[in-house]
């Protein structure tokens, strides 16, 4: 298993009663073992929608995606995803919460639950593991969101705007703890966000859509060393190209 992610020719269109909708068209990509990819691209160009067919809850209308040599036929643990809006479960505790992609592959009690402690650890929130989600800030539950998708060791880690919730503040934070996580897991992440500034400061990588139907404009190398500064002088000049990609520019 080296975790190696092809999209070929990826294409989805929704129907609907007044004809179909193309939402993507011919994605082709290739992400390396271990690499951090961002994927911006404007509102309703596709994003999401990438990544539920990659986390296998959707599917191509034409092209495939290809893991490891195999065709993406459905969801798996070794894909674990955090979505656009908080999703934890309100009726579970946070450990429980953790612990549910353990519990459905049929993991014994106690078994799941140290692991689920020890991904709690991971994400510093320790003394929450009996809460319940209500009782959280919003970048708690985020984090707890990020304990459960990691809970049960995929290989790629599949993150949909996952802080785009918080404040600016908590959303730094949430961005080291989240590079330590990368650091120390060797994961594959796919990231997608709004944020050019959250892209430059995370991503190995940048792929760069067009509005709808998403197409892939471009992909950018972002090769600044880390610990990165996110007021570097090369950390503007990439900024500067990614708007300029996506087309802020010239609306201004
Ligand atoms: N289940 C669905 N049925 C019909 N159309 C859909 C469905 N899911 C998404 N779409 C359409 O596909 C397009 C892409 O949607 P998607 O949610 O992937 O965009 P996005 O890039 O994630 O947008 P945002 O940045 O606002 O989250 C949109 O036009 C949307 O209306
Ligand atoms: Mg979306």
């Amino acid at each position: 298993m080296n975790n190696k992610l092809k999209l070929h020719n990826v294409t989805k269109a929704f129907q609907s009663e007044e004809g179909g909708i193309k939402a993507l068209e011919d994605i082709n990509l290739e992400v390396k073992p271990n690499e951090f990819l961002c994927i911006i691209g404007p509102s309703g160009c596709g994003k999401t929608t990438l990544l539920r067919m990659i986390a296998g809850l959707d599917y191509p209308s034409r092209g495939e995606i290809i893991l490891d040599g195999d065709r993406v036929s459905g969801p798996s643990p070794d894909r674990g995803m955090v979505f656009q809006e908080f999703s934890l479960f309100p009726w579970r505790t946070v450990l429980k919460n953790i612990e549910f992609g353990l519990q459905i592959r049929g993991m014994e009690d106690k078994e799941r639950r140290e692991i689920a402690k020890r991904y709690l650890e991971l994400v510093g929130l320790q003394d929450f593991g009996n809460s319940y989600p209500y009782e959280l800030s919003g970048g708690m539950k985020q984090r707890v969101a990020i304990a459960r998708a990691l809970a049960t060791e995929p290989s790629i880690l599949l993150m949909d705007e996952p802080f785009g919730s918080v404040d600016a503040q908590t959303r730094n934070v949430l961005q080291e703890e989240l590079l330590e996580i990368w650091r120390r897991t060797k994961k594959t992440i796919l990231f997608v966000t709004h944020s050019v500034d959250e892209a430059v400061y995370l991503a190995d990588r940048v792929v760069v859509m067009s509005a709808r139907p998403g197409r892939i404009i471009a992909c950018v190398d972002i090769g600044i060393p880390r610990p990165r500064k996110r007021t570097s002088m090369e950390a503007n000049e990439v900024r500067e190209r990614l708007l300029m990609l996506l087309g802020s520019k010239r609306q201004k």
